[in-house]
């Protein structure tokens, strides 16, 4: 087995992995549960080099053609590729190329999708085989941790407590149901298209110097529970007010860090006020964002046309992605080169 093409999904965190204990290995801080996303995914292709030298990383461009990824992030391609090599007991060096569905770092958990499409396509390519659960360790080895939440499908936890979880080879995700479960929908608005200025790991490193995030951490294990029984409830109404505390905890963390991140812009605020009216009309749509200005709204599948209608109709709106619960990464036959 050589040449091998995986697409892996975004997830969107419905509790924030935000604050590390060892932030190299993505060691987190606290326990995240997600909901991985069907439309928008990273395809990635890797293939064996038939001479030996550094691997080839390249990203699609929006022409269709392929280009270098910025120095610091084909670093950390290379290192995943290297840290899959050695878990493979091999030696061949790597073309690999990605590609993905949705615009790139644009708080669009990116990075999470792109780790997980390598992570699984390399080992594709070194023609091995793993569970879930060793698939997920190798993807959060990458540095984005949350890429170990999106080799999985429907909902997911990456659980962690003193003594369990909290180690190198025990933190990893586990599917808590499936993407047929619950048929929810993430309507994303767009309101700011470009990188954020500040990255997830510069948000990791600085969370603890917020003098609110020990609090944080108090009310967690309520809010984790919470979160894991409206799930299984598939009640909208319980997990709703839940992962608007969660997404507005998370900035609150960040503004006042020292220094602080400011990731919400005008058009943020707007769309946080049009959900609201939303939901005085009547409907049932809740907000939550990732580090990043665009806001993703939790529905169900009734109302996703007219919330993404409204927010199609925001002036601060410049698009709108419709997307839902997914049932995670898959093989394909059709290879980006
Ligand atoms: C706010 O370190 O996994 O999305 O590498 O940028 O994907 P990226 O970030 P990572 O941190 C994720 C931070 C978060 C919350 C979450 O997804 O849990």
């Amino acid at each position: 087995m050589s040449k091998t093409t995986v697409s892996a999904p975004a997830n969107i965190a419905f509790v924030k992995y935000w604050g590390a204990r060892d932030l190299d290995r993505a060691l987190p801080m606290n326990s995240s549960i997600s909901m991985t996303l069907e439309h928008c995914v990273t395809q990635c292709t890797a293939d064996l080099l038939d001479h030996a030298g550094e691997d080839e990383v390249w990203l699609a461009e929006p022409d269709g053609g392929f280009g270098m990824p910025d120095p610091e992030f084909a670093k950390r391609m290379r290192q995943q590729l290297d840290r899959i090599r050695k878990w493979a007991g091999r030696t061949e060096s790597l073309r690999v190329a990605t590609r993905n569905t949705f615009p790139t770092a644009g708080g669009l958990a990116s990075s999470a999708s792109g780790f997980a499409a390598l992570t699984l396509a390399a080992v594709g390519a070194f023609g091995k085989k793993a569970s879930s659960k060793e698939l997920s360790l190798l993807a959060r080895r990458s540095g984005s941790g949350s890429a170990c939440r999106s080799v999985l499908g429907g909902f997911v936890e990456w659980a962690v407590s003193k003594g369990n979880g909290d180690g190198d080879d025990d933190s990893y995700a586990r599917q808590i149901a499936d993407a047929d479960h619950w048929d929810l929908r993430n309507v994303i608005a767009v309101v700011e298209i470009g990188p954020k200025t500040v990255s997830s790991i510069e948000g990791h490193r600085r969370a603890t110097t917020s003098p609110y995030y020990t609090k944080r951490q108090e009310l967690l294990p309520e809010r984790l529970d919470r979160v894991r029984r409206a799930i299984k409830d598939r009640d909208l109404g319980a997990l709703g007010p839940v992962i608007e505390e969660e997404a507005v905890d998370l900035h609150l963390i960040s503004m006042s860090s020292h220094p602080p991140i400011f990731y919400w812009s005008p058009g943020s605020i707007a769309v946080l006020r049009a959900v609201r009216e939303l939901r005085q009309e009547g409907l049932s749509a809740y907000v939550t964002m990732d580090a990043g200005a665009n806001v993703h709204v939790i529905c169900d599948a009734d109302s996703e046309d007219e919330v993404a209608e409204r927010l199609e109709d925001l002036p601060a709106v410049g698009f709108v992605i419709r997307d839902g619960i997914g049932p995670g990464p898959d093989e394909e036959t059709e290879h980006l080169f």
